[in-house]
């Protein structure tokens, strides 16, 4: 498949994907997120690539939100008649069982914001600015903002950041636990990268239920997560990498592992 409005790359065991409209700050139209989905499939059926990576090119955004203009002349019974943008939960998280990581450079804003979110985790810049602004738009977010942003902050600054549309920066957006770290700009990249490459080095099987665990604990009681947990626990148990892994630290050496 060939791609217009992004950028593809295998580094190894690390698929690399970059929004790639910088003359409209890599605003998300219909188009970004068929390429998106269509590469995210790609990244999920190969076997060769265990952890992705998601940033914005340029230096100024990651995403300043879902397409404007493509959203202005739309009429508004075809939003809903579309599901517009529905793909993006369906695709991006609930068909992605492998991690991915969003590499926040300068803006997410609005949909830039909600895709941030949609990874697993997020490492932002130093100039990395967060914001869902639709309001401002005579709208709300449509793609998981005022969920998933009022999860990871808690409800008084999500308030905030909706009702306002105000930005958060990269300091803010740390503290309130919305990143993972916070990087210069210049080694965001590397940074990201490097994750990945290590989250790519670990046993497969268990970096994917570590996930499917993390996220459950949004999704369900704390009783039903924990007997989840232990369940898992107990099927990775049963896995040869678990096997290799223990072996492997008893004899001082890094493990090898096959997936299984
Ligand atoms: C389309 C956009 C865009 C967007 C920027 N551009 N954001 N085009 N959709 N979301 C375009 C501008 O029109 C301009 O194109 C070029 O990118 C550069 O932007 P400027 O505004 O000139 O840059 P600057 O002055 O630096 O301001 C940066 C900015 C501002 C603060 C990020 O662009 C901005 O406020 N953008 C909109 C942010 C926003 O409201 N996002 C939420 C969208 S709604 P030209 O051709 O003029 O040079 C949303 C809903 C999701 O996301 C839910 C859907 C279901």
């Amino acid at each position: 498949m060939s791609y217009e409005m992004i950028l593809v790359e295998q580094k190894a065991a690390v698929t690399l994907i970059t929004l790639n409209r910088p003359q409209a700050l890599n605003a998300l139209n219909s188009q970004v997120l068929d390429e998106l989905i269509g590469a995210f499939a790609r990244f999920e059926a190969d076997k060769s690539q265990l952890c992705a990576v998601v940033t914005g090119s340029g230096d100024k955004a990651f995403a300043a939100g879902a397409d404007i203009k493509e959203m202005s002349d739309k009429p508004g019974a075809a939003f809903y008649s579309e599901d517009f943008f529905s793909g993006w939960t369906d695709k991006l998280v609930k068909a992605v069982r492998k991690p991915w990581i969003a590499a926040v450079n300068g803006f997410a804003l609005g949909g830039g914001c909600e895709v941030a979110m949609m990874a697993d985790f997020i490492i932002a810049s130093e100039t990395a600015k967060f914001g869902q602004p639709e309001i401002k738009l005579g709208v709300a977010p449509g793609m998981g903002g005022s969920q998933r942003l009022t999860r990871a902050v808690g409800k008084s600054k999500a308030m905030d950041m909706c009702l306002t549309g105000r930005m958060m920066d990269a300091a803010e957006a740390e503290r309130s636990g919305l990143v993972s770290r916070v990087v210069p700009a210049d080694k965001l990249l590397e940074e990201a990268l490097k994750t990945a490459e290590t989250i790519a080095a670990m046993p497969p099987l268990a970096a994917m239920m570590n996930k499917e665990l993390v996220d459950m604990a949004f999704e369900t009681t704390l009783d039903t997560g924990l007997i989840m947990e232990r369940r898992m626990f107990q099927v990775l148990t049963a896995t040869e990498d678990k096997v290799e892994g223990m072996k492997a630290f008893v004899e001082k050496r890094p493990g090898v592992w096959k997936g299984r």
